[in-house]
């Protein structure tokens, strides 16, 4: 016989990791040419954490997750399914990051896979478990965005080396027959004509391993931060009143508006065009610069260990980033507050 009654996805649990050391803008004072002040004043960015040589996207991935399945309730045997969304996978590209993780952590027999969509990766993942779950195909899925962003970041150029650092977040998406706990929408969109905004050229297909990837040094992230910055500030604002009128719920209503932590400049300007006030804007970009797809999830994290974020309380997230990917989602926090 059928179920009447329908299934929704709803977000059950935050987890996150930062690596313990910390490259402060004064520390990269001593590396390219720039300072305190311009790093401050163009990105917000004071401090960023670097990984250990020996601590890999995995091992962020793993502690994020092991967090978020302890507060979610659940038990490891009940996640059905692992995806990892990360630009820095330990592997290029095989075994998945995914499946690393899955190991780490003792989760056996489980369908794993990695997705690829740069700072929306976090997004990405909510619509993908939604799907899976209102699908009736998968009950708990476990989604983690983490990045090593310093494996792919030339410290000898200064308009990239700034900006990002590394960490990982990871969440619990469950099945719940209660709509009021229910991720309400998810918007995610890309164009790749705009590829070569941000792109990491090796290795990869076009460029295997070779001498002429280190010699031009195509492993490293290069990025049209200006285009980009324009770009990101046009996009997010769209996408957010895209998503906000589309479900008739006005800015004002949002107690945590969580943005792509990428630049503070771009924050505040979307913030101010969708007339956000201070305190509904999630800030971390300060300590952590930007981590890709783990910056939502770091982000959801801080707020949710400070107790500001109470279980039924209404989250925006957006986010933009390579491929260009971009994303919003609209969901209430369906865990127990802290
Ligand atoms: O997560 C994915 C999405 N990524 C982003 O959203 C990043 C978006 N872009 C940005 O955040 C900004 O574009 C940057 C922070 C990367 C750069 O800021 P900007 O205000 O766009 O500066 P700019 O690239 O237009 O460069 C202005 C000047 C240049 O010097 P000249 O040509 O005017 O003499 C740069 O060489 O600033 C110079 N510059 C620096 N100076 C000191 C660039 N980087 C630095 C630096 N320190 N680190």
């Amino acid at each position: 016989m059928l179920n009447s009654t329908p299934t929704y996805a709803s977000f059950r649990s935050i987890g996150a990791y930062v690596p313990q050391r910390v490259l402060s803008n004064s520390d990269l004072e001593t590396m390219v040419d720039t300072t305190d002040e311009w790093i401050v004043k163009r990105t917000g960015i004071r401090e960023r954490r670097i990984a250990a040589d020996d601590e890999h996207t995995s091992d962020m991935g793993a502690k994020a997750a092991l967090l978020a399945i302890d507060r979610s309730g659940l038990a490891k045997e009940d996640i059905d399914l692992v995806v990892c969304a990360t630009v820095t996978p330990d592997y290029f590209n095989m075994p998945s990051t995914a499946c690393v993780i899955s190991s780490k952590i003792g989760i056996r027999d489980v369908q794993a896979f990695d997705i690829s969509a740069a700072c929306s990766g976090f997004v990405y993942l909510l619509s993908i478990a939604k799907a899976f779950i209102e699908s009736g195909m998968k009950k708990n899925v476990l989604i983690i965005g983490a990045e090593k962003f310093s494996s792919i970041v030339d410290y000898t150029d200064r308009s990239t080396c700034i900006l990002f650092g590394d960490g990982a977040g990871a969440a619990v998406i469950s099945a719940t027959q209660n709509k009021d706990e229910a991720i309400i929408d998810i918007h995610a969109s890309a164009d790749g004509s705009y590829a070569d905004f941000l792109v990491t050229p090796a290795p990869g297909a076009i460029y295997p391993a070779s001498q002429k990837v280190i010699d031009e040094g195509l492993n490293f992230v290069q990025m049209k931060g200006n285009e980009t910055f324009k770009l990101a500030v046009k996009t997010l604002t769209n996408d957010v009143l895209h998503i906000l009128e589309k479900n008739h719920i006005n800015s004002a209503d949002i107690p945590h508006f969580v943005p792509h932590q990428a630049n503070y400049r771009i924050i505040k300007a979307v913030g101010d065009a969708l007339k956000m006030r201070d305190d509904q804007v999630v800030l971390t970009v300060g300590k952590y610069g930007n981590t890709s797809a783990a910056s939502i999830p770091m982000a959801l994290n801080e707020i949710f260990e400070s107790g500001r974020l109470k279980k039924g309380e209404l989250m925006l997230l957006d986010t933009f980033g390579g491929g260009l990917t971009w994303a919003s989602a609209l969901l209430p926090f369906a865990g127990e507050s802290k």
